[in-house]
């Protein structure tokens, strides 16, 4: 069943990692922003008012370099590049309600009343620091973590830099017991569990103080108390979480930002990234008096045909190009369903069509476009009011089907996609195997047409089912899949679950199929490598 935190909490905040505007996105970003999107959509089929936050991360010495390279003023750049994020986003169908850029002013407001209430707490003191920075992180690395000419692992192509000086500290270390104790009462905070662990042994090897001013460097907020140095981006970046939650017209300050949606009830990130939410953002919140959010859920990185991806190699994978050249439903599919996740998963192209031609345009496309053919040709397009209950017990799609919606809800719930899928395409071949076995053609040549009617409607109802449970995964198609089968839901409205509020959907056999087109036409063209397209 659904499970209690749903049932209990019928609001749902979550956020994607606010994005560096070094470069326009890669496919790593879109990645983590399909995967929010897919649990944001999940949230929202069970019911849940659901709040999706995206955006990017706009300020420190990454982004003040690049935009020097370029010529032109930071903010000039962050401008322009902000633009192919958001256009990607909808590329892609992402149905995110917050967009939050942290150069905005009131993002600015809230930065400064947070900083106050650590500063009053006495948790804000001036010091040296000395170290490596590795200016791609963004991040004072330890000697230990560099290579042994300072590269930092992540960032193979850029050097490590030494720095000394004089820095406004945050006092980590006094949390240490404080977050030990949260980690311990609030054991899902971190996911998945080799990544709590991971934390975990991080934190028992004693907390460190960590800077969260600069010197030398404009591009950022001032420190509210000392105009000589520059808020850190991680520190300023962090809240934009918070930021975000403002509502368009409410008065920019922390008390009406955290009104309605705080606690977040999952930041989904990268594995690279989770100190900073696991560790240093807790600690920061605790400081201000505030609660930390509910969830940190790492995923693992992307590779292309089994190698790591980089400029440097030439092998990046471009989402615009994907999205463009093959779909939005296409593209979201393969990385829900062929990447576990919290594993590193792999892109190969050919892989790709493969899958998606297999699953989308065949099992479930054709399976759609050869049922309704017999529908119409054999009963002018409508079935007698059957239901789930006119459909024997020992029927082979009822068995499945029967509890298939609780399942599903459920691994969506514990963000296994590719369980979810593997369940729904159990039913979408059990349906093409049902009919090949059954041969309702010549059934209807003997003139048993009972028979066939409950074999097309036990077929229909499989597929109504199954589009609408992987209808956070692919929503367009699923759409269309309805419409073809005579609902009008669309399941890129995102107030659909509004309207579907009496919701017998996600059960099979609830409701009669009461198609009635005349003819049915193909939902999912199957896809071609480019080169192929040429030949
Ligand atoms: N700006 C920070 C996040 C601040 S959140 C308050 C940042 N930005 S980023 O643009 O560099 O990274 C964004 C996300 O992309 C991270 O979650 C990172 O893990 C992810 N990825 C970067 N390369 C990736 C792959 N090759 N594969 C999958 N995700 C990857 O960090």
């Amino acid at each position: 069943m659904i499970d209690n935190e749903t049932e209990k909490n019928k609001k749902f905040a979550l956020t994607t990692p606010l994005y560096y505007v070094n470069n326009v996105p890669h496919i790593g970003s879109a990645y983590t922003t399909m995967v929010a999107d897919v649990i944001a959509r999940s949230k929202r089929l069970q019911g849940n008012s659901t709040l999706l936050i995206t955006g990017v991360d706009e300020h420190g010495q990454k982004i003040q370099r690049t935009a020097e390279k370029k010529g032109i003023p930071p903010q000039k750049h962050c401008d322009e590049i902000v633009s192919s994020f958001k256009s990607l986003w909808q590329k892609l169908n992402i149905s995110n309600h917050r967009f939050i850029r942290t150069t905005s002013s009131t993002h600015h407001i809230l930065v400064k009343e947070f900083f106050k209430k650590v500063w009053d707490q006495g948790d804000i003191y001036l010091d040296r620091q000395q170290g490596w920075y590795c200016v791609a992180c963004e991040e004072f690395k330890d000697k230990r973590e560099l290579t042994a000419d300072n590269y930092c692992p992540i960032h193979t192509n850029l050097k490590a830099e030494w720095r000394d000086e004089e820095n406004y500290f945050f006092r980590l270390s006094k949390y240490q017991k404080i977050l030990e104790n949260f980690y311990q009462e609030n054991p899902d905070f971190i996911q998945p569990e080799s990544r709590k662990n991971e934390i975990l042994n991080f934190v028992k090897q004693g907390l460190k103080d960590f800077s969260i001013s600069r010197i030398n460097l404009d591009w950022g907020f001032p420190i509210p108390t000392d105009a000589n140095h520059t808020i850190y981006v991680w520190f300023d970046a962090l809240l934009g979480y918070v930021t975000a939650l403002l509502d368009e017209d409410q008065e920019a300050n922390l008390d009406n930002a955290l009104k309605k949606w705080w606690p977040i009830n999952l930041h989904l990130i990268g594995k690279d990234i989770l100190r900073f939410h696991a560790v240093y953002w807790p600690a920061m919140l605790f400081s201000a008096g505030l609660t930390p959010s509910n969830k940190v859920f790492a995923h693992g990185f992307l590779t292309k045909d089994g190698q790591k991806m980089g400029k440097s190699l030439g092998n990046t994978v471009d989402p615009v190009a994907l999205v463009e050249s093959y779909g939005a439903d296409a593209v979201r599919y393969y990385f829900l369903k062929e990447i576990e996740l919290g594993r590193d998963g792999d892109f190969n192209e050919t892989r790709f069509i493969n899958v998606v031609n297999a699953d989308l345009a065949n099992d479930l496309g054709n399976l759609l476009n050869r049922t309704l053919g017999m529908l119409n040709k054999y009963f002018k397009g409508s079935l007698s009011n059957l239901t789930g209950t006119d459909i024997p017990e020992d029927n082979p799609l009822k068995i499945i089907g029967l509890n298939l919606g609780d399942r599903v809800l459920e691994a969506y719930n514990l963000l296994k996609f590719s369980q979810a899928c593997l369940e729904i395409f159990t039913l979408i071949r059990a349906c093409n195997k049902y009919i090949d076995d059954s041969a309702p053609w010549s059934l209807f040549k003997q003139d048993r047409k009972s028979e066939v009617e409950t074999i097309l409607y036990t077929v229909l109802e499989s597929i109504r089912l199954s589009a609408y449970l992987l209808s956070p995964i692919i929503p367009t198609l699923s759409t269309n899949i309805y419409k073809q089968l005579g609902f009008s839901i669309d399941f890129n409205n995102l107030n659909f679950h509004l309207i579907s509020q009496d919701n017998l959907h996600h059960q099979w056999g609830k409701l009669s199929i009461n198609q009635n087109l005349n003819k049915p036409s193909p939902v999912f063209s199957k896809l071609e490598l480019p080169s192929e397209n040429t030949q």
